[in-house]
């Protein structure tokens, strides 16, 4: 592993990358289990949806997690449901903090989310032209204070022209950086740390944070900790606990007896809630921009499912007025949901789940799999299998989601595709993504469209190869886009 680390120029997680060289790459089938050594601990690679299969569905009572993750994640994720065991504290979390996503909310979430939106292209990207008139923005970067902005709106009831900045230190250089940067930087940070040679040899150190890289990460997280303090004692001054938002929800209920845990499950939703939806959005832009052909058809689409998008005179305002959770379920021609799915697929915003293991000695595709010993889902790999989705799998692709298409793609096992995990631990956050996304998507490009074009890639190297781009991978690219108005 420390050797694949130092020879390749892998953009990705180096545990997907170097299981790929290890153990599929050139291989006839995918095997459903590869091991990796992690220091000592054995670390099981999951790759076929069949084994997937038995440990959410028949074998899914032993599935549970392991705490290898709260080690390294736990830094920014804090202690939440997200690595919790599936006991019944848990289970009672989760029931709680799932009621703020209930459908009755999510339509009042879904005008916070337009609100949002229009707010941040109108007032901030639109206002960005340099002196040549020209507006040039990194999209992963902006996607990721945009889905930032709309998490602390639709659960935190804060309210912003500006994306609050935190106090965040790199190399012992103080900076100030926007909140939602910040999350992302402290995730990528904490991928990064674990391919530390003293961490991969000795993952009993993974607790101690004492290079200056660890101490920066822990005072980072320490600053976005504090800002959810912050937020936690202004709801309690104004005695605005009743917001019927996420935070309310917190104050109010037993399960989360400290403010310590109420911090833990704010942490997660910063980085749950933002990290991911950003990805699928700004990759979604990046595949439209390479290839005309997508562009013109989800601009068709949209143009056909709502009137204003297409009429050059009416606003992106109007357009907003004409999405509601209602229209957007009722899409008849659905190609943004086809662009969503194949976003997910391509490069998963979670290339891999956390840890899980089983809870007694259990039998999986014929494999004894021992008590306790660690795994991971390998959603990139199972996303990208050949005898599943064919050997155009590298390509970016909506239609191999469209039933109309079934016949030209192989028939694949429906545990395939599992963006969001699944089984009794499945993402709650993923009808609120699907949704943002359906909004943000249309939003921007009514907003920036010359000649049916959204813009152009600073980097030309784009149009032939997209960098990798998901919350997992240690260093994010910049994708830097000439927008067009
Ligand atoms: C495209 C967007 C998203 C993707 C691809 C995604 C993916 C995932 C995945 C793969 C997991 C399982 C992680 C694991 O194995 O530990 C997960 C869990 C979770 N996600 Fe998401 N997620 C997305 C959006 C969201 C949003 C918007 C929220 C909150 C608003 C959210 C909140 C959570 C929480 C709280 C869990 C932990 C659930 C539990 O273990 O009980 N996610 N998500």
């Amino acid at each position: 592993m420390l050797d694949f680390v130092e020879r390749t120029k892998y953009e990705g997680n180096p545990l997907i990358g170097y299981n790929y060289e290890a153990h599929i790459k050139g291989k006839a089938t995918v095997p459903p289990f590869s091991t990796l050594l992690i220091g000592s601990d054995l670390c099981l690679m999951v790759n076929r949806p069949e084994a997937i299969e038995e440990l959410f569905i028949t074998k899914g009572k032993y599935y549970d997690k392991h705490p290898a993750s709260l080690h390294i994640i736990g830094v920014v994720a804090g202690d939440s449901i997200l690595f919790a065991r599936s006991d019944m504290q848990w289970q009672q979390k989760r029931k709680v903090i799932s009621s703020a996503l209930y459908k009755d909310r999510l339509r009042g979430m879904a005008e916070t989310i337009k609100k949002v939106t229009l707010t941040t292209i109108k007032e901030d990207w639109l206002k960005r032209k340099d002196s040549n008139g020209i507006i040039t923005l990194d999209i992963g970067r902006e996607s990721a204070n945009l889905n930032m902005k709309i998490v602390l709106s639709c659960f935190f009831g804060q309210d912003f022209d500006q994306i609050p900045l935190v106090d965040q230190v790199f190399d012992g250089i103080k900076t100030k950086l926007p909140l939602g940067e910040a999350v992302h930087k402290a995730f990528e940070m904490a991928n990064e740390r674990e391919f530390q040679a003293h961490l991969i040899l000795f993952t009993e150190l993974q607790q101690y944070y004492l290079t200056q890289y660890d101490r920066e990460l822990r005072e980072n997280c320490g600053a976005m900790r504090n800002y959810i303090q912050g937020m936690i004692a202004e709801r309690r001054k104004t005695a605005m606990v009743d917001n019927n938002d996420l935070l309310s929800i917190l104050l109010k209920d037993a399960a989360f007896e400290s403010d310590l845990a109420i911090v833990d499950e704010c942490m997660t939703f910063f980085l749950a809630g933002t990290v991911t939806t950003a990805t699928s959005v700004s990759n979604t832009l990046c595949y439209l921009v390479q290839q005309k052909r997508l562009e013109d058809k989800l601009r068709d689409s949209l143009g056909k499912n709502f009137p204003t998008f297409s009429n050059k005179h009416q606003t992106i305002d109007e357009l907003g007025k004409e999405m509601t959770l209602e229209s957007l379920e009722l899409i008849a021609d659905d190609y943004l949901k086809l662009c969503f799915n194949e976003a997910l697929r391509i490069d998963p915003p979670v290339h891999f789940s956390s840890t899980g293991m089983l809870t007694e000695d259990v039998e999986i595709c014929g494999f004894k799999i021992k008590n306790g010993e660690m795994m991971l889902q390998n959603i990139h790999q199972l996303h990208h299998n050949v005898d599943q989705w064919g050997p155009t799998h590298d390509q970016y692709i909506p239609e191999r989601f469209d039933p109309e298409h079934a016949s030209e793609y192989p028939k694949r096992h429906p545990m395939s595709f599992i963006p969001f995990s699944g089984g009794k631990r499945v993402c709650i956050g993923k009808t609120f993504a699907e949704v943002s996304y359906k909004i943000i998507v249309p939003m921007i490009l009514k907003a920036f469209n010359q000649g049916g074009r959204l813009g152009e890639f600073e980097n030309k190297d784009f149009y032939q190869n997209l960098p990798m781009n998901n919350a997992t991978q240690p260093k994010r690219p910049v994708l830097n886009l000439i927008l067009k108005i």
